[in-house]
């Protein structure tokens, strides 16, 4: 079984994409919600909550982790060892080994001051820009309107020239839940917006294609009760029935 995680809602655009390449995989998906939002905790509580995110799907059997939370990608090296894992950062920055885009990522002021993303970047001989925005993901967690959602991206980037790049990567699972409010602020720029879900997703297949052959099932765990979340699993699962989504203490 496959453990996915995230402080809540981002993830799911994460295991979108896994689902779509692994069909009969099962898949445990836990939304932290009673601890989000992750991207202003500090380095040392992300430690912690990371590690019992990840004891808590290996005890209910998962044997292979996608952390589809990109705040948490610095502290996963410190909480314990993980041979079986598949972070955000690395798959992302790999994708853009040899291309000639000019990036500027933008991400929770827990990704961006962990320096992760840069450093991938680095690896790959690739300097990268980087913006901010410590509201944003709580805000589409908790369902701020989409006018609220605009208003955090245009001050967020109120002070960025964007002709200088042509890629904009969306470093934080959250963001692409509101793409169209970024496609639509930057309408007139002509710039890519990349969900590192796709590359991430690519990675897990790769390695676990062969291995990952169940029935299929997805089950949820959230650590508080929260009806958007149900609305949005309900909006992405609306092929396939109502799936099971428990609350856990
Ligand atoms: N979606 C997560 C990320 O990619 C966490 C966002 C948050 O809870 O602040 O960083």
């Amino acid at each position: 079984m496959i453990g996915v995680f995230d402080s809540g809602s981002g993830g799911l655009t994460v295991l979108k994409e896994v689902r779509v390449r692994l069909p009969k995989a099962d898949i445990l998906y836990f939304g932290d919600i009673k601890n989000a939002p992750y991207g202003t905790k500090t380095h040392n509580e992300l430690v912690r909550l990371t590690k019992d995110a990840v004891e808590l799907l290996q005890s209910m059997g998962a044997h292979h982790i996608v952390s589809a939370c990109n705040s948490v990608s610095a502290a996963l090296a410190l909480s314990s060892p993980l041979p079986h894992l598949t972070e955000m950062t690395e798959p992302t920055a790999a994708s853009f080994r040899g291309t000639p885009a000019r990036i500027v990522l933008t991400a929770t002021p827990a990704t961006i001051d962990s320096q992760i993303y840069q450093r991938a970047f680095h690896e790959i001989d690739k300097e990268i820009a980087t913006v901010a925005i410590p509201e944003l993901a709580g805000a589409i967690e908790f369902g701020s309107s989409d006018a609220e959602i605009e208003r955090i991206i245009r001050d967020a980037f109120a002070t960025v020239d964007l002709s200088r790049y042509d890629t904009l990567i969306l470093g934080c699972t959250h963001y692409p839940l509101v793409e169209y409010v970024f496609k639509y602020i930057f309408k007139y720029v002509p710039i890519e917006i990349i969900d590192p879900a796709v590359a991430v997703a690519k990675r897990v297949e790769e390695r676990l294609a062969q291995s990952e052959e169940g029935g299929g099932t997805t089950r949820f765990l959230i650590s508080r009760e929260s009806a958007l979340f149900r609305d949005r699993v309900a909006h992405l699962w609306s092929h396939v029935g109502t799936p099971r989504i428990e609350v856990i203490e």
